[in-house]
């Protein structure tokens, strides 16, 4: 087995784009910024992410088997921020958005959304992989905001 710190330095080298991930739980939202997020079948349509144990959006996505991966826009940037820690209360206090199917937040101006119920956890560590089975989703034009050796990113690239 490899050593931690050489494990994140290779990660750094790896470009993802970023999202926030939502949950509701007894009617209050909640949200992480997440970039382990990644397509896992089509027939049925399921994602992972992978949510640190300690985090606080577990408890919510854990109790309530409900999230919607965001899939941020490069002017999403101070969402990305937000989400990451800087607000521990009122988190979606002046924060656009609307809902799906499951109730999470589904956040304005997001590139693209998957709505998820969990299907399946499995802890790894110190984190758990939760297997999503998407109930809704949408994708609009715009540029991704992009992560790549601890940074925020704009990789010069759009959808349409
Ligand atoms: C770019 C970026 C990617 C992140 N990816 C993850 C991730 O994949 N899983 C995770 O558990 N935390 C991730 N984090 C850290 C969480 O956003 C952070 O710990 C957050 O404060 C957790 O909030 P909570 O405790 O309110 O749920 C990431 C942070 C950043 C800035």
């Amino acid at each position: 087995m490899t050593t931690a710190s050489a494990f994140k330095h290779a990660m750094r080298h790896v470009p993802t784009g970023v999202t926030i991930v939502t949950s509701l739980r007894d009617g209050e939202p909640r949200g992480l910024t997440l970039n382990s997020f990644a397509s896992v079948a089509v027939e049925p349509p399921a994602l992972l992410v992978c949510v640190n144990r300690e985090a606080r959006s577990y408890l919510y996505i854990s109790s309530s088997r409900i999230f919607c991966v965001n899939v941020l826009a490069a002017e999403q940037r101070h969402l990305a921020e937000r989400f990451a820690g800087k607000v521990r209360e009122r988190q979606f206090d002046e924060v656009a958005y609307t809902v799906d199917v499951t109730g999470a937040p589904v956040l304005d101006a997001a590139i693209a959304h998957f709505d998820c119920e969990v299907m399946e956890e499995h802890h790894v560590g110190s984190h758990s992989i939760f297997i999503g089975a998407v109930v809704g989703c949408t994708a609009r034009s715009g540029t991704p905001l992009g992560y790549f050796n601890g940074g925020y990113r704009d990789f010069g690239i759009r959808a349409e």
